[in-house]
């Protein structure tokens, strides 16, 4: 069944009320569109644990640190429509632009700590971009569940922490990557890969879990860091921004695996920055 489409927070209000009024568990899956397997993915975990879904489209322009990437983001509401359809999703919230920024909007979220390393040093003002939106869209949408990529780990980690320092009440749930056969992470920046940088960006995984590997025999962390560095580049990308092994829990840093840990690489191929993490 076709899903509405809703661009006005009093649409989404009216059919949230009356389901939260029954007593209905809603998820949301929120995105930025250009919808592929691992939003799918979330979807389905979604449908699998809620009664009412939503999802989410709205390309943040307050979390892009870079014009141009903002610009070249994708955009197919369409086609995300389409895709959709076989999920049967209760509620498609795209939002015009000043139900998300009304005029005078003055309200940043901000996340300390966390978001000091990897994509926050990195890409600065990103982090308080998302969590700006992300709280924006749990108190909107009103829901009792979101579903995010373990892709972007540390934006996992930065919602979690947001939606707890404010008391807004919803379980953030965290779902595996999805990958393309070559390993390569799904991603909607992937749409922006030629056939050759596809070939490039799928060298990452494997050079990824090489790594993996020698960290989980028990080798310091630098030595890998800097072979796994040299065969990034050899393999075709352009820049290695990081190549990190952090907590899995609190995203410190380690010199070796000794206990569970995340291990964060982002890369420039065919000038698209990708990230990817696998956890050691
Ligand atoms: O992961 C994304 O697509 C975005 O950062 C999110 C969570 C939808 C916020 O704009």
């Amino acid at each position: 069944m076709t899903a509405p489409i809703l661009r006005r927070l009093d649409d989404l209000r009216a059919l949230t009320t009356s389901w939260r009024s029954r007593g209905e568990v809603i998820g949301v899956v929120p995105t930025m569109g250009a919808l592929h397997q691992g939003h799918l993915s979330l979807v389905e975990a979604a449908k699998a644990g809620c009664d009412r879904v939503i999802v989410t489209i709205f390309v943040n322009p307050k979390q892009f640190n870079n014009p141009e990437d903002l610009a070249k983001y994708p955009r197919t509401e369409n086609e995300d429509a389409q895709k959709l359809l076989p999920f049967d999703v209760d509620a498609i919230y795209v939002p015009d632009p000043e139900e998300i920024y009304p005029q005078g909007f003055a309200t940043t979220v901000s996340v300390a700590g966390l978001t000091d390393v990897m994509e926050g040093e990195f890409r600065p003002g990103h982090f308080d971009g998302v969590a700006t939106v992300v709280a924006k869209l749990f108190l909107q949408t009103q829901a009792d569940r979101a579903f995010f990529g373990e892709k972007d780990f540390q934006q996992l980690m930065v919602v979690r922490r947001m939606a707890r320092d404010l008391d807004i009440p919803i379980q953030v749930v965290g779902c595996p990557t999805i990958r393309e056969p070559s390993g390569l992470a799904m991603s909607s920046r992937n749409l922006r890969l030629s056939p050759q940088g596809l070939q490039v960006a799928a060298q990452k995984h494997r050079i990824m879990n090489d790594l993996a590997r020698a960290l989980q025999g028990g080798a310091a962390f630098d030595p890998l860091a800097a072979s796994a560095r040299t065969a990034l580049l050899a393999a075709g990308f352009a820049q290695v921004e990081y190549i990190q092994l952090r907590c899995a829990e609190t995203l410190d840093p380690l010199s070796r695996a000794d206990k569970p840990a995340r291990l964060f690489v982002a890369a420039w191929a065919d000038g698209v920055r990708l990230i990817d993490n696998i956890p050691v």
